[in-house]
C-alpha cells in the first residue's frame, strides 16, 4: 500500500528533514506541562517541524503555514492540532455529559459541528475522542470520557470519529481525529492523574481496550499514547502496545503521537536519558513527539550510533506525510484558512441552538420527589449558589476555543426563558469552597481566582433573605469547571463543604429546594439523595447552559439522560461499577443488609446511590412482556428479544431501553451483567411500543484465558430495563456443534 507521492517526497528528504516531520511543538497558547518550545518560526523554516499544537485562528495559522510552504526547502505543509474535545467555539456538554444522552446520532452531530467550526478556523486535527474507560471518579479526567462501560464507550468512539472525519477527509470541513489516551489511562492507581496502571491482559481486552479498537475500526487517523505505564513500560515506549497490538493485531495504519512531553517523561519513569527514551519510543512505534523535542534533538545521534535504524524513521515519516496527504494538504495547504468560513460558520445561531438541544438531552434527573419538577412558570423563584451566575463555569474543562463570557449562565437563562412570567431573585450564597487555596489549585495556570470577598456569613444571610420570599429555591451547586479535568484528581468527591452548609440552611427554610448539580465526575451524594427533594444533574452543559437548564426545569424539555457511570455511596467503595464479577461469596440478600463472611463492608452497603443507566423522567415508563423469539440459539442464529414499554405518566418523553447479558458459566469468570444494546425511544403519554433487540453470536463473545475471542455454549441471561439495576429477566441457551 505504498503511496507514490509520499515515496517520492520521502526520497528527497534529508535525515534532518525526516526527523523534523516527527516533531510537534506547541504554540504556547495552551500549556499543560512544564516544557515549552522556542524559535518555532525558525525551526519551521529549517524543516524541523511536522505540525503545531494549540494555535487557533485563520490569520495566525495561515501565517505559520506560509512559513512552511514558502520558506522551507521541501514546502511540506504542517498539521495544526487542537483539543477540540466537546465542541469548538460553540461548546457542547463535557464528554461525560454527551455520553449520558445515549444518543449516537446527536453525539456524531456534535463532532461534525465541532469539526466544521474548527476547520473553519484553520484547525485540521483534533485530539479527540478520549475513550478511556474509568471506574474511579477520583480521577479528574473522568469528565473527558464516556464513563465506565466498554460497549457504550465503543459506540460513542465510533460516532465521534465519524463525526470529525466524515466520509471524506479531503473536504475542507472534516478534520483528522486522534483517539486517546492509548491505553488504559483511566485506570490510574487511586485515581491520581498520571499515575501507574497495572492490569491483567484479560481485563484489558474485555473491559478497557474495546473503545480504542472501535475507533480504529471506524478509521481514526491517529492515536495518542498515554502518560501511564503498561506492564512496567510507559505506553509512549511500549512496543507490545504500539506495534504488536495496535498495528499487528488491530491493523492500524495511521500515525501515533505522544502526549505532551510523553517521551521526556520516560526519563522520570526510569527508562533512561532523553536519547535512550527517544530511541525506545521510536522503536516501539511512536511516530510523533509532542512538545518535548526528544526526537528532534537525539534521533540523529541514535541513527549514527545504530540504536535507531532508517527503516523505523522512514516508516514514521511515511505515516505523517500520508496523514497530510489524506487531508489534502499537499493540494492546498491553505484549505482550512478561509476567513469567510471563519466569519460565517463559527458560533452561529443554528449551532448555538443545537448546543442548547444537546445540553438538555444530556441532563440526568436523579431525584424528583412529589413531582416537584417541572417548575410552574409563575410565582417567585430564588436562584442561589456559586454556580448560579457563573459564565466561566458553564463550558467545563478542555474548552480551549470557548469564549467564556459568551456562555449563558443559569440566571441569565432563567430570565430569558421565563423572566416575563416568573419573578426571579438571586443571591450567590457562598463561594465554591471555604478553601481559597484549593480553589486556586483547581484554576488553570495564570487564571485569576474569582472569589467573593464578602464573609461566608454575609453570603449565606443574603441567600436566606431572598429564599424567604420565594415559592421555590433553585440551588446551583457542585464543582467548578476545573475541579475536574486534567490534573484535577480529588480524594473527596462530595459537594464542597461550604455548599453543603448552604444547602442545609436552604432546606431548613422548609421551602422546596431543587438542586441543579454541576459536576465533571460521579459525586458521592449520599446525604443529598436523602434530603433534597429534586436533583437535576447538568454536568457542564456548554455555551448555552442556562437556556438548556431552564428548558428542563420548566418542562419544555422532559429529561431523558441516563448515567454512564455509577454514583457511589462512599469514596471507600471505589472502584464501583455495574459490570463487576460475582465473587465466590456474593451477598445473598437483596436488601443490602450486612452478612458476615460474604463480600461486603461492615460500615457501608455494597450498592451505589445511583446505578449505571439510571435517570428519571417527568413521566413514568413501565416494562412488561419480555419475550424471546427462541430459547435456543446456534452459531448462525439471530435471537430477537422484545419488551413492551409504556409511558404511563402525564408527559411525552424519551426512554433509554437497555439490554444486558450475563454469560452464566464460562471457562473464565464473567461479569454479572454487561450492556449489549440500547435504544432511545420516544413515547407519547399513554403510548406503548414494543422494543426489539437482535442478539447474534457476536454479542456473546469475549476474550478467554488465551485471549481468543470466543462464545462458549451454555445459558445466557438476558435483562432489559430502565437501568442496570432495574430489569426484567429471561434466558436462552447457546448450543454449538
Ligand atoms: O490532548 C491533550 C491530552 O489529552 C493531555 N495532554 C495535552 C494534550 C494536547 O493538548
Amino acid at each position: 500500500e505504498t503511496n507514490p507521492f509520499v515515496e517520492e517526497l520521502l526520497g528527497k528528504m534529508t535525515l534532518e528533514e525526516k526527523i523534523g516531520q516527527l516533531n510537534l511543538p506547541g504554540s504556547g497558547d495552551v500549556v499543560t506541562g512544564q516544557a515549552q518550545n522556542s524559535d518555532i518560526a525558525k525551526k519551521i523554516e529549517a524543516g524541523m517541524v511536522g505540525g503545531l499544537l494549540n494555535i487557533t485562528s485563520v490569520e495566525k495559522i495561515k501565517e505559520v503555514q506560509k512559513i512552511a510552504v514558502e520558506k522551507s526547502r521541501l514546502k511540506i505543509p504542517l498539521l495544526f492540532g487542537l483539543d477540540v474535545i466537546h465542541g469548538y467555539r460553540t461548546t457542547f456538554p463535557i464528554p461525560l455529559g454527551l455520553s449520558t444522552s445515549w444518543d449516537m446520532g446527536l453525539i456524531e452531530k456534535t463532532a461534525r459541528m465541532a469539526a466544521t467550526e474548527a476547520s473553519a478556523d484553520g484547525i485540521n486535527w483534533t485530539f479527540s475522542p478520549m475513550v478511556d474507560i474509568s471506574r474511579d471518579p477520583r480521577w479528574g479526567r473522568f469528565s473527558e470520557g464516556s464513563g465506565e462501560d466498554p460497549y457504550l464507550g465503543s459506540e460513542i468512539a465510533k460516532a465521534m470519529v465519524r463525526g470529525y472525519q466524515g466520509d471524506d477527509l479531503t473536504k475542507n470541513n472534516t478534520i483528522m481525529s486522534c483517539v486517546k489516551h492509548f491505553a488504559l489511562y483511566g485506570a490510574s492507581e487511586a485515581g491520581r492523574d498520571y499515575n501507574t496502571v497495572d492490569m491483567s491482559r484479560i481485563r484489558m481486552y474485555n473491559e478497557y481496550l474495546p473503545p480504542y479498537k472501535a475507533a480504529i475500526d471506524a478509521g481514526v487517523g491517529s492515536v495518542m499514547a498515554s502518560f501511564n505505564e503498561i506492564d512496567g513500560i510507559p505506553a509512549t515506549g511500549n512496543k507490545w502496545l504500539l506495534t504488536d497490538l495496535l498495528r499487528k493485531q488491530w491493523g492500524f495504519k495511521g500515525f501515533v503521537v505522544s502526549d505532551y512531553t510523553g517521551v521526556n517523561e520516560m526519563i522520570e519513569h526510569g527508562m533512561g536519558d532523553l536519547q535512550t527514551s527517544s530511541a525506545l519510543a521510536l522503536n516501539a512505534g511512536l511516530d510523533m513527539d509532542m512538545i518535548g523535542e526528544g526526537f528532534l534533538t537525539t534521533l540523529m545521534k541514535s541513527v549514527e550510533e545504530g540504536s535507531v535504524n532508517m527503516i523505523q524513521i522512514d516508516n514514521a515519516v511515511r505515516r505523517i506525510l500520508k496523514a497530510k496527504y489524506d487531508l489534502g494538504l499537499f493540494d492546498d495547504p491553505y484549505k482550512y484558512c478561509d476567513i469567510n468560513r471563519a466569519q460565517a460558520e463559527i458560533f452561529t445561531e443554528d449551532n448555538r441552538h443545537f448546543s442548547r438541544e444537546v445540553a438538555s438531552q444530556s441532563m440526568v434527573l436523579l431525584k424528583n420527589e412529589n413531582q416537584l419538577l417541572p417548575l410552574k412558570k409563575s410565582g417567585t423563584i430564588a436562584i442561589v449558589g456559586p454556580l448560579a451566575n457563573s459564565k466561566e463555569n458553564m463550558a467545563g474543562t478542555w474548552s480551549v476555543a470557548t469564549v467564556q463570557n459568551k456562555s449563558i449562565a443559569l440566571l441569565e437563562g432563567l430570565n430569558t426563558v421565563v423572566g416575563d412570567k416568573v419573578k426571579i431573585v438571586y443571591a450567590k450564597g457562598s463561594n465554591l469552597t471555604y478553601d481559597a487555596e484549593l480553589e486556586q489549585r483547581a484554576t488553570m495556570f495564570g487564571k485569576e481566582l474569582n472569589r467573593d470577598n464578602r464573609s461566608d456569613a454575609v453570603l449565606l444571610n443574603e441567600a436566606l433573605e431572598i429564599a424567604s420570599k420565594a415559592d421555590v429555591i433553585v440551588a446551583a451547586l457542585g464543582e467548578s469547571a476545573e475541579f475536574s479535568g486534567e490534573s484535577s484528581s480529588r480524594t473527596n468527591i462530595e459537594i464542597p463543604q461550604v455548599q453543603q452548609d448552604l444547602l442545609k440552611a436552604l432546606l431548613k427554610t422548609g421551602k422546596p429546594v431543587v438542586m441543579v448539580l454541576f459536576t465533571g465526575r460521579p459525586l458521592v451524594l449520599k446525604e443529598e439523595s436523602k434530603t433534597v427533594p429534586a436533583i437535576l444533574n447538568v454536568w457542564f452543559p456548554g455555551s448555552e447552559a442556562g437556556l438548556a437548564i431552564s428548558d428542563v426545569l420548566f418542562g419544555d424539555v422532559n429529561p431523558s439522560g441516563k448515567l454512564t457511570a455509577t454514583f457511589p455511596r462512599s469514596i471507600g467503595q471505589i472502584p464501583l461499577f455495574y459490570n463487576h464479577k460475582n465473587t465466590g461469596r456474593p451477598l445473598q440478600n437483596k436488601e443490602g443488609k450486612f452478612e458476615k463472611f460474604t463480600s461486603n463492608y461492615i460500615d457501608e452497603r455494597n450498592e451505589p446511590v445511583y446505578p449505571f443507566g439510571f435517570g428519571l423522567s417527568y413521566t413514568n415508563f413501565t416494562y412488561d412482556n419480555l419475550r424471546l423469539s427462541s430459547d435456543k440459539m446456534t452459531e448462525n442464529d439471530t435471537i430477537k428479544v422484545t419488551v413492551d414499554v409504556t409511558n404511563t405518566g402525564d408527559f411525552d418523553g424519551k426512554e433509554v431501553v437497555q439490554l444486558y447479558i450475563r454469560d452464566v458459566i464460562g471457562t473464565v469468570t464473567r461479569p454479572v451483567k454487561e450492556l449489549k444494546g440500547f435504544q432511545k425511544v420516544a413515547l407519547n403519554k399513554g403510548e406503548t411500543k414494543s422494543v426489539t433487540f437482535s442478539i447474534t453470536i457476536e454479542d456473546l463473545k469475549f476474550y478467554n484465558y488465551d485471549l481468543d475471542y470466543v462464545a462458549e455454549p451454555g445459558e445466557f441471561e438476558i435483562f432489559i430495563g430502565t437501568n442496570s439495576d432495574d430489569t426484567l429477566k429471561t434466558s436462552f441457551r447457546l448450543e454449538m456443534n
